[in-house]
């Protein structure tokens, strides 16, 4: 991929300390024929792999998206306030860049079947959509708890022809729908590719969804030179794995007068009770400690005894116990700045965008603008902020959260009151 990105890391997928390929001998074997494949379609272009890619982003995905430039909040915070709309992707978030380009992938190495992961539902829908697009089998693994609580992205997954198999243990979220998924990956290996749904796993998969989705700042950066003849002072971004962020940052990472932010979920407070094995956020980058999950070193959420802690957000796209090891190495590093936004602070943000600017945006989105009201001019003259994704998934949610608060930006529900 061109740009001012910097390199591709080595081989072996280290950042720093972190990353690297923890996984079981039997999954060995897939982890290095993906390897391979990275490096021969996504790095070397083979067989127009990259040109493919491309065209399905611009004519299936709806590429470019808009870099917007938001009036009412740029004179709110008084500050050019630039909006990067991966709310107008096909599907709704960003998370089709990475669905697409994984699910060509496994048809460019000869597999027949693509399964995947979802928590919220996003990456299984996005998922779904692609396989059907590119005539895919898909299974898609899913925690029983949010196949409940995701309903209508269940059903956008099943009219796409995806089965989605739900997951009974544990507590039914997306740290056991990962666990199943390589299992069934590692029993599958020949004909089977695990479309995972952000830069965590094992390497390849953190450095290949960063180069799926860093066609978000590859746009950015040429548009916000375009629109206002300079670079920004800051580029904002909500963090749950870390693909929005990764893919937001990307070719912005070798300029260094361009801050980066990565706005995790701060939930109802950042303390942290092991004895019950729980964490009322998921501030991994914040707040995390050095450990290995899912296949890589990174920062998480867990006890004195290495057991993961179960997080929590509102959002459920960002309610994840650890975070992808590129980004983990830019914060150590001091490159990448993290920022915790709670569970009040984004509802208050859904409402207030919804109003200022007509944009209704995603429950995990709205943390990087409860980050924008909190900084404010703070953040410089010129500041992007991604909007990773549209919020009508999360509307049942949130008429259920605002009427348990009393937040100052909410219309009055009392409509709903019969
Ligand atoms: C709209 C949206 N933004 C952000 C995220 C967080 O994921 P990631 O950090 O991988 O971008 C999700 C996850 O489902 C999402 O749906």
């Amino acid at each position: 991929m061109s740009g001012d990105a910097r390199e591709t890391p080595a081989d072996d997928g280290k950042f720093g300390r972190f990353g690297g390929q923890y996984v079981p001998e039997a999954l060995m074997p897939a982890v290095e024929e993906l390897t391979d494949a990275y490096q021969r379609y996504v790095l070397d272009n083979e067989d127009g792999f990259i040109d493919e890619f491309r065209e399905h982003l611009r004519t299936f995905g709806g590429r470019p998206t808009p870099l917007q430039r938001a009036d009412r909040s740029s004179e709110r915070y008084d500050t050019e306030v630039y909006l990067k709309r991966e709310d107008s992707v096909h599907g709704g978030a960003h998370k089709l860049n990475n669905a697409l380009g994984q699910v060509l992938l496994a048809k460019y190495m000869g597999k027949e079947r693509v399964i995947a992961e979802t928590g919220a539902g996003q990456h299984g829908t996005a998922t779904a959509m692609a396989a059907a697009h590119l005539d895919m089998p898909c299974e898609i693994y899913m925690g029983r708890t949010d196949v409940n609580r995701q309903r209508p992205n269940v059903f956008r997954m099943r009219l796409d022809g995806a089965e989605v198999n739900p997951v009974d243990v544990g507590s039914g979220t997306l740290k056991e729908a990962i666990n199943e998924t390589l299992r069934d990956w590692a029993t599958n290996v020949e004909d089977t590719h695990y479309v995972i749904g952000s830069v965590v796993g094992p390497h390849p998969f953190p450095s290949m969804v960063r180069d799926f989705q860093a066609v978000i700042s590859e746009e950015a950066r040429s548009q916000v030179q375009e629109a206002a003849d300079r670079l920004p002072d800051a580029v904002v971004a909500c963090a749950g794995g870390g693909s929005n962020t990764m893919g937001s940052f990307h070719h912005f990472v070798g300029d260094e007068d361009v801050d980066l932010y990565a706005v995790e979920a701060g939930g109802s407070g950042l303390e942290r009770h092991e004895d019950e094995g729980v964490a009322p956020h998921s501030a991994s980058l914040s707040t995390g400690d050095e450990g290995v999950l899912h296949g890589a070193r990174t920062k998480l959420l867990q006890d004195r005894h290495g057991q993961i802690l179960e997080s929590h957000s509102v959002s459920a796209g960002l309610d994840y116990a650890g975070v992808g090891p590129e980004l983990a190495d830019l914060v150590e590093s001091g490159r990448v700045t993290p920022a915790t936004v709670g569970d009040d602070e984004a509802l208050e943000a859904f409402h207030r965008l919804s109003r200022l600017e007509g944009i209704i945006p995603a429950l995990e989105t709205s943390h990087a603008f409860g980050f924008l009201e909190r900084e404010g001019a703070e953040l410089g003259d010129l500041v992007v902020v991604t909007v990773s994704g549209r919020g009508d998934k999360d509307l049942e949610t949130v008429i259920e959260e605002t009427e348990q608060r009393d937040l100052d930006a909410a219309p009055d529900l009392e409509v709903f009151e019969r």
